[in-house]
Formats: C-alpha cells, sequence, structure tokens
C-alpha cells in the first residue's frame, strides 16, 4: 500500500503550471492541471533532457518544452513516438493538499 506524505498546499502549485521537487529518485515534476488534477512525472524527457516541468500543460497532457513530444499525464508516454515514456508516480490531493509517495521521498534505506 503506497504511503503519502505531505508535499504542499494545491494553491502552492500553479493551475495549469508544476512543482519541480528534488527526490532520492531524481527530479519529479508534479503538475497542476485547469481541472484541479495532479500527476506527478519524473522531469527529465526522455528525448534530449528537456525539463518537463517548464513545458505546456493542457488537458492531462504536457508539451516537452525542447521538441514538443507530448506527454500523457496518466501513463508518462509519449504521442506518436515508440521512444518514450517517464515515470509516474503516485500523487493525490486531500483537504487541500498535494500527498506524494513516502517511497518517492524517502531515502534508500539499508535493508
Ligand atoms: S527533449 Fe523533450 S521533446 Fe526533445
Amino acid at each position: 500500500m503506497t504511503r503519502f506524505i505531505d508535499l504542499a498546499s494545491l494553491e502552492d502549485i500553479p493551475r495549469q503550471g508544476a512543482r519541480l521537487i528534488r527526490t532520492a529518485a531524481g527530479c519529479v515534476a508534479v503538475f497542476r492541471t485547469a481541472d484541479d488534477s495532479v500527476f506527478a512525472l519524473d522531469d527529465r524527457c526522455p528525448h534530449k533532457g528537456g525539463p518537463l516541468s517548464e513545458g505546456i500543460v493542457h488537458g492531462h497532457q504536457v508539451t516537452c518544452p525542447l521538441h514538443n513530444w507530448v506527454f500523457d499525464l496518466n501513463t508518462g508516454t509519449a504521442q506518436g513516438t515508440d521512444e518514450g515514456a517517464v515515470r509516474t508516480w503516485p500523487v493525490t490531493v486531500s483537504n487541500g493538499r498535494v500527498l506524494i509517495s513516502a517511497d518517492l521521498l524517502s531515502r534508500h534505506q539499508a535493508a
């Protein structure tokens, strides 16, 4: 079962924008759409490393700012190409707070 950690207020993330967080798993972009849905994806575009957090959010998609690949925020897959997908991470909103997977924020621990 996924444990969640409080990340921020929903209002801290601009509508149709993103907030970049640095995690044990690398940089993750937390997106807020116009309908106040939130999604968390790896920030690095699999094409040439463009920062998806600086992309344009439209519907439940984001367009990479470098070469305009379009990613589905639900699945992380790029449309119209076989080459790529970015990892997605569990994120949810509860009482106006954005909660993100604890696994993402925790450091690797010794077994
Ligand atoms: S780096 Fe994202 S589309 Fe090229």
